[in-house]
């Protein structure tokens, strides 16, 4: 039920209307930086009705197309909604919706995957040209005119700071006990102005729990009560717990050789169902009053909050199945102390990643014998996702792992290849690779015994012996022995598999 009240500001109050008439304010080649982040804190009401506008302006044969910023990926009201109505010009900075997905493999609309803490900073520095509208999911809007920051953070700040003109969407189904956990801060700045950002613990909080806004700006705003439509988790299979046990049977590797305190460091955990399932492995470890200082809380981090492992968690976002988002979102109260919400430029930020020392877990696509890692493109060409924050964190953290189950698709495709067919982390930021059957520690070793490492610890017995016999040759016949490779041949897998549909020989 839409609760009038959240709007305590009488100046922003006389500006409520319907998504319709907010609409009316993007106009064909916009600009709208929008909230929303993996599922979490997305416009609900706006987008659809801007999708119906620009269908009726096709229909009536006008073009119609927008670009889209926001935090990561949103939900289907965003997304897919803007992506069937073909409106979607040029999109950024990461997105899993799956019709716009194929809309970006067809060549039918521009993408630009970029990291997400560069995002913001980007924005600033003015490369990615005006922002003409912000379109800002909130929790409520203070008698004051601060807004309360909605499940996600995102980019919200940068939005509402850069456009021309603000849209609030103030969404009542987000529960009002969300005040108070979020971290705005407000002292990033650019070079030469730029200063150290005062944040040395997972769990400091150095902003606000505010958005500021210009209620000048406010174009309109619209109440809506819709939920957060996150997708299911799959729970976590036989190989989810095997790579599980590797990573935490390595952890405890780590504490007993000393590099590692006993409560780990902060933990970073990325999107998808493999990290997920690493974190419930978790609640099966000995880490007790362990952190998190990481991009999204997903439902593994709340089971770990639930029985008191996880001490606190830090992020952006939440990223939760349907069931976990109604959970927290009931029991708020409970939670509202042990997390903290800030904007994607300092959940993600390289400086603080380096300086807590966070434990990077992150799937990926694809890696090769190197340990060079694709997180993003399926046979090289084709865009799963985006590269996200994995290379925000992978480069900066203290040790720096990507999980994959050994095959995909089957079977009929390896993830350990001889060549990376993309490359998003390249194998200095790559420090362990596991899957269901090992991990491989990559540590301190050269390019040949990275190699040996992976293949015999990581790759799938039925692609184990292929590689082998490539890497065999390559030390026989290439061009240089550094990093052994036979060009006519390392791509050649992958060439199988858009040939034939397998990698198999
Ligand atoms: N070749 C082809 N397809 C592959 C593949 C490979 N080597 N590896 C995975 N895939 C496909 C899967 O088949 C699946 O496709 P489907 O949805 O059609 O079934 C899809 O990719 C997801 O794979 P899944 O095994 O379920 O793993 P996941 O949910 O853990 O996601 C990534 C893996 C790489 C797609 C995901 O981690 C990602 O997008 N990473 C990049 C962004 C990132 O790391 N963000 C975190 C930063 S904080």
């Amino acid at each position: 039920m839409i609760d009038h009240k959240r709007i305590g500001c009488p100046k922003l109050r006389a500006k409520v209307t319907s998504a319709e008439e907010a609409v009316k304010h993007i106009t064909h080649g916009c600009t709208v930086g929008m909230s929303g982040f993996t599922g979490s804190g997305y416009p609900k009401a706006v987008p659809l009705a801007l999708a119906a506008r620009i269908e009726a302006e096709y229909t009536a044969g006008n073009p119609f197309r927008v670009s889209v910023w926001t935090g990561a990926s949103t939900g289907p009201e965003l997304d897919g909604a803007l992506a069937r109505a073909n409106g979607i010009e040029f999109r950024l900075p990461y997105n899993s919706d799956p019709i716009a997905r194929e809309k970006i493999n067809r060549g039918e609309m521009n993408y630009f995957d970029m990291h997400l803490s560069q995002v913001a900073p980007v924005a600033w520095q003015g490369f990615l040209g005006p922002l003409d509208v912000a379109l800002v999911e909130v929790v409520g809007i203070r008698e004051d005119g601060l807004l309360i920051p909605s499940s996600s953070v995102g980019n919200n700040k940068t939005w509402l700071d850069r456009a021309s003109k603000i849209i609030l969407e103030v969404n009542s189904w987000q529960n009002p006990a969300l005040e108070g956990m979020h971290d705005i801060y407000y002292g990033t700045a650019l070079p030469p102005n730029r200063v150290p950002i005062p944040l040395v613990r997972a769990d400091d909080r150095i902003g606000q729990p505010y958005f500021r806004c210009d209620p000048d700006k406010v174009v309109a705003v619209v109440e809506t009560d819709v939920p957060d439509r996150n997708l299911p988790f799959t729970a976590p299979d036989d190989v989810a717990k095997r790579i599980a046990g590797h990573l935490l049977e390595f952890f405890q590797h780590e504490v007993k050789k000393g590099r590692l305190p006993e409560n780990l460091l902060p933990l970073q955990s990325g999107v998808g169902n493999i990290a997920n399932a690493v974190l419930t492995g978790l609640l099966d470890g000995p880490f007790e009053n362990m952190t998190a200082y990481t991009e999204v809380i997903q439902d593994g981090m709340l089971d770990l909050l639930d029985c008191g492992k996880l001490r606190m968690a830090s992020a952006t976002a939440f990223s939760l199945s349907p069931e976990a988002a109604t959970t927290l979102n009931a029991n708020m109260e409970r939670y509202r102390n042990k997390m903290i919400l800030r904007p994607q430029e300092i959940s993600n930020h390289p400086e603080l990643i380096r300086r807590l020392g966070c434990l990077a877990m992150n799937g990926m696509i694809e890696a090769d014998i190197y340990g060079n890692v694709n997180s993003t493109h399926v046979m090289g060409s084709r865009i799963q996702n985006g590269i996200g924050g994995s290379g925000d964190f992978a480069r900066n953290a203290y040790v720096s792992i990507f999980v994959t189950p050994s095959t995909a698709k089957g079977g009929k495709i390896s993830a350990i290849v001889p060549q990376a067919s993309h490359v998003d982390h390249i194998n200095q930021d790559v420090q362990v690779i596991v899957t269901e059957y090992g991990l491989a520690d990559l540590r301190g070793l050269s390019p040949k015994q990275r190699a040996k490492t992976i293949i015999e610890n990581c790759a799938h017995p039925d692609y184990q012996p292929a590689l082998a016999d490539y890497f065999r040759r390559a030390q026989e016949n290439s061009y240089g022995l550094h990093s052994p490779c036979l060009l006519d041949e390392s791509l050649s897998w992958h060439q199988r598999f858009v040939k034939t549909g397998s990698m198999r020989a």
